[in-house]
């Protein structure tokens, strides 16, 4: 009998305790922050920025806005940050969530400064069907295709890069694939350096043009690594080209080994050290000479002792 009031009791306590920290994990808003406006504007050049922050730092849990492959976390999984169930609420609303952070959702207070937040928030509003914004990221109408091919073209003249993306339909025609993201990167020493600008989407024929940076050095000709993609891998897969372009300003690399310094090979090291390396050697060497001579001198000196 006493076990079984035991049990009931912390059945009992272990059930409120778990209501309370569900209860605890739930958002609560204040109203004066759901009506905090967002004080950018929807160009497409705001959607693209927040596009861009919004892969980097909440794609991971979110998963693709609207695609509805977000990370299956417990005890509450993320929302799909572009369903229309997701925009009902305001822009501070969002803003007050993305600050706060809740359970496994970390807050962005101090991660992120304010613009990148409302340029997130400009990028998911492009999704919302109640909301007249620029719809050329949010709604692409490509029809789908198969054996997308990505080819660049090299202008020399007027120092550009051209990207053409295509794909075959399921009638199989070619066609062009427009409202799409590359990006553009030129491999540096250490990393590679981003090109593309903040509107690098592609046009009605499936076409863009860069322009390549008049000041980035090449090699010696000229020559530089030039890498295109598809900036999302979800549309079609990995899509990548790279090129070897004549585009960079030829610069003869200054090779540090070739001066005079203490790093520097043989006859390039510092005079002091050749100095004082060859007076070490020699030095030792005659005193070995000054010690073999004195050797040979004893038989001779044993003899004027007789
Ligand atoms: C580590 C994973 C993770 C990352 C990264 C992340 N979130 Fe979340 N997010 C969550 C989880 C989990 C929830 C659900 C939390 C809850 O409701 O208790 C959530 C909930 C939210 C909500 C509230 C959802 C709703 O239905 O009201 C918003 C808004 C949100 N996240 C925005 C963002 C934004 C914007 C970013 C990037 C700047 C981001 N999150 C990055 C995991 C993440």
């Amino acid at each position: 009998m006493k076990n079984i009031i035991k049990i009931t009791a912390s059945l009992f306590l272990i059930f409120t305790l778990s209501v309370s920290v569900v209860s605890a994990q739930s958002w609560s808003v204040p109203n004066l922050s759901k009506k905090k406006q967002n004080p950018y504007d929807t160009s497409t050049k705001n959607i693209s920025s927040g596009k861009k922050i919004y892969n980097i730092n909440c794609k991971s849990c979110h998963g693709d806005a609207t695609m509805r492959n977000m990370l299956p976390l417990q005890p509450v999984a993320p929302s799909d940050l572009g369903s229309q169930a997701f925009l009902m609420q305001t822009d501070g609303e969002i803003y007050y969530k993305v600050n706060k952070g809740n359970g496994a959702m970390p807050t962005f207070k101090k991660t992120l400064n304010d613009e990148s937040k409302w340029m997130v928030i400009t990028y998911l509003r492009s999704f919302d069907k109640n909301k007249k914004v620029s719809k050329k990221i949010a709604e692409v109408k490509n029809p789908e295709v198969s054996d997308v091919k990505l080819l660049l073209d090299i202008n020399k003249e007027t120092k550009s890069v051209s990207a053409n993306l295509t794909g075959v339909t399921k009638k199989g025609a070619r066609v062009a694939l427009q409202g799409i993201e590359l990006s553009f990167k030129v491999k540096r020493s250490f990393g590679y350096l981003d090109i593309s600008g903040n509107d690098a989407y592609t046009n009605e024929q499936g076409m863009i043009e860069i322009p390549f940076p008049s000041d980035l050095p090449g090699d010696r000709e000229g020559h530089v690594n030039l890498l295109v993609k598809v900036t999302d891998d979800a549309y079609y897969g990995e899509i990548t080209v790279d090129r070897i372009a004549t585009l960079g300003v030829p610069t003869d690399p200054e090779n540090p080994l070739d001066e005079r310094a203490m790093w520097g090979t043989r006859a390039n090291a510092p005079i002091w050290i050749i100095v004082s390396y060859v007076g070490g050697v020699l030095s030792i060497w005659s005193i070995i000479f000054l010690v073999l001579f004195q050797l040979i001198k004893l038989p001779k000196l044993a003899k004027t002792e007789e």
